[in-house]
């Protein structure tokens, strides 16, 4: 869906916003499965050095200055993309971020792995399991780490409550086409809705807009 966008209006140039620790155009770069994007700039509010200072695939590049979302610099064009962060911004400030793209005539996509329903919730209770997994692959071994994952499981009743506080979080299609309705979105044809099994076998709820596309005038 992504690369359609891309491909319809010939962008080779993404723009991510709300990156944090990189989100999926790492692995999607390293795979080239990404074509025809040939560039992705991660960027962030609080941008994270960590992997601003990896070795990262060819093509990628984490913008080290803070961007937010709501006013992205005009030199930073290109399809600005937002994975599992768009939950975390109130109505107002959602509005601005998908305002900002419109005003500067730059495709957005959003997407959101996670969603307001009831097999959501619950299958946030099995976060725990990677969890466990995580912690034991992590090194260097720390005690701390072990006892508050293992033994008094803080860490797994975190991650497990954040993405529950996520789900519900999660705004649904169609509030998000009610978002942008309205005049300062008109130049823009906006699409939402839920595709089913695309991360990982999971739905994926999302939102993309872009130029509305000026139709030939019929002759004859
Ligand atoms: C859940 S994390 C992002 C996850 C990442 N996109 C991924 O796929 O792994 C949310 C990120 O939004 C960033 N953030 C919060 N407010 C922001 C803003 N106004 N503008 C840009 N980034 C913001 C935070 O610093 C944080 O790194």
């Amino acid at each position: 869906m992504i690369l359609e966008v891309a491909a319809t209006h010939s962008i080779t140039q993404v723009v991510d916003l709300c990156s944090g620790g990189g989100g999926p155009w790492i692995d999607w770069l390293l795979s080239a499965v990404s074509q025809p994007v040939q560039s992705v700039i991660l960027t962030d509010k609080f941008p994270n050095i960590d992997t601003a200072n990896k070795n990262i695939p060819t093509g990628l590049t984490y913008w080290t200055e803070s961007v937010d979302a709501t006013e992205v610099p005009i030199q930073l064009l290109g399809f600005r993309t937002l994975f599992t962060s768009f939950h975390h911004f109130k109505k107002d400030a959602a509005r601005a971020i998908l305002q900002d793209a419109c005003e500067n005539g730059q495709p957005i996509g959003v997407f959101e792995f996670t969603r307001r329903t009831i097999p959501a919730l619950l299958l946030m209770l099995l976060a725990i399991v990677p969890v466990w997994i995580a912690v034991a692959q992590m090194r260097p071994v720390k005690f701390s780490r072990i006892v508050l994952t293992y033994l008094i499981p803080v860490i797994p009743f975190v991650v497990t409550f954040d993405g529950f506080v996520s789900c519900l979080r999660t705004y649904s299609p169609s509030e998000l086409l009610t978002m942008v309705n309205g005049a300062e979105f008109a130049g823009f044809e906006w699409k939402a809705g839920i595709t089913e099994g695309s991360a990982f076998g999971f739905p994926v709820t999302y939102l993309i807009g872009s130029p509305a596309v000026k139709q030939p005038k019929q002759t004859g």
